[in-house]
């Protein structure tokens, strides 16, 4: 894994711009493994900053999404279909029929898992983007989450639905289950690019980068991918 430590967010996010922008630019019609969290933030917005300036195209390009809450239609302001859609894809030239998720009211939870699975087969990611859980998680993929599982549903861990609360009115609005894409979904993405800042994330960043390769910390699976690149702020990477 290479690892790049970066002065700040903004630094951080600069540094992952460049490496997605180089993607595009390569191949324009490159399949974009997207996340969402507080920490993509500030890639995307340079992302939409530079569609607006120097029209880097997105036309052909198609997006994959890690999760999505159970149980919130992808209208809702609180599903990650809309986050997506308001924090890059309304601000790019993307046609919203090629970014796909999994989706939250699907009447049948196995066939949605199914569903997604075949999209992604489909679909290699050309580059995975990943956010880290404090306690390790990737995507939604939560500890002791057997590393050759795909597509499924997951129960939130306690210290998740805490993480995740600060985007909601109330703690109670916190959806307890979620869909996500398996290690192995993301593992076979061609390259992956992990994002992590701020000191809640050190033990998170120590375990992908240097801990046992375990199902008990799921990043840390990232260490036998060929191609992963993790940037992390200082305070991100203060155990390293
Ligand atoms: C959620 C998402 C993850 C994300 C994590 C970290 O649990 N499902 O994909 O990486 O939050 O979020 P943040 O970037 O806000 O710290």
């Amino acid at each position: 894994m290479k690892v790049i430590i970066t002065e700040d967010y903004e630094e951080m996010s600069r540094k992952a711009f460049e490496i997605m922008v180089e993607t595009v630019k390569n191949k324009p019609d490159a399949v974009l493994g997207l996340a969402t969290g507080t920490t993509p933030l500030g890639l995307y917005g340079k992302m939409t900053e530079d569609f607006k300036a120097n029209g880097t195209s997105y036309k052909n390009i198609k997006t994959v999404n890690l999760d999505e809450y159970i149980g919130l239609d992808g209208s809702d302001k609180n599903s990650y279909a809309s986050f997506m859609r308001e924090n890059l894809f309304n601000g790019l030239d993307v046609d919203l029929k090629n970014t796909y998720i999994e989706n939250g009211s699907a009447p049948d939870a196995e066939k949605e898992c199914e569903r997604y699975n075949e999209v992604l087969r489909g679909l290699q990611q050309d580059i995975q983007l990943l956010g880290l859980g404090s306690n390790g998680h990737i995507a939604f993929n939560e500890p002791f989450t057997p590393f050759g599982t795909e597509v499924h549903v997951v129960k939130l861990a306690e210290s998740t639905i805490r993480d995740n609360a600060r985007l909601f009115d109330n703690i109670k609005d916190v959806p307890v289950k979620a869909y996500t894409m398996g290690p192995k979904n993301i593992m076979r993405a061609k390259k992956i690019l992990v994002l992590a800042s701020g000191a809640n994330k050190a033990d998170a960043v120590y375990g992908a980068v240097k801990g046992e390769i375990t199902e008990s910390l799921p990043a840390s699976i990232l260490q036998l991918h060929p191609d992963c690149i993790l940037i992390a702020d200082k305070e991100a990477a203060a155990r390293l």
